[in-house]
């Protein structure tokens, strides 16, 4: 299975969200593919925020070498997952996959731990190491409940 976590700049949130759902599916013997895109163009290129390799590193998650890229309309195509971090990006991943768009395959990642909320991962970008901590924890809820989900398959 292939899976793509998606924010604004492929710096803070979906390259830890890539790099946690990776560890996790590698530890449960998965199969999986986990990668990460932006839907802005701001960061194409760069490493992820020191902040978010710091977290990520407190939990044995090296993210370093991750190179943020733009998401594009064929990740629709080849992906069997995408997941959105808040609701502005998934309105822009519909936007760029024009008639690629599949709403079966794209979901908001909160979603996975609470159904139809609409819950948002919070942007970090501004914020404070706190903050990329809280942004971890959100993450780590919501990876645990893709596995099991998956799991149960
Ligand atoms: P991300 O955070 O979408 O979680 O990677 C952001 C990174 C950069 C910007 C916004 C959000 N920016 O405006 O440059």
């Amino acid at each position: 299975m292939k899976i793509l976590m998606v924010c604004l700049g492929n710096i803070c949130r979906s390259p830890l969200a890539e790099g946690i759902l990776q560890h996790k599916a590698n530890a449960a013997g998965f199969n999986w593919e986990v990668n990460s895109a932006g839907t802005g163009n701001y960061h194409i290129g760069e490493a992820p925020h020191i902040l978010s390799q710091k977290v990520a590193l407190m939990h044995g998650i090296d993210i370093s070498q991750h190179k943020a890229r733009q998401f594009v309309a064929n990740d629709m195509l080849i992906y069997d997952l995408i997941y959105a971090m808040d609701n502005d990006n998934y309105k822009a991943i519909a936007q760029i996959s024009k008639k690629n768009f599949d709403a079966q395959k794209t979901e908001l990642i909160m979603n996975v731990l609470f159904p139809n909320t609409h819950t948002e991962v919070p942007d970090p970008w501004f914020g404070t190491e706190p903050d990329f901590i809280k942004v971890y924890q959100m993450l780590d809820a919501a990876t645990d409940a893709i596995i099991e989900k998956y799991s149960n398959k």
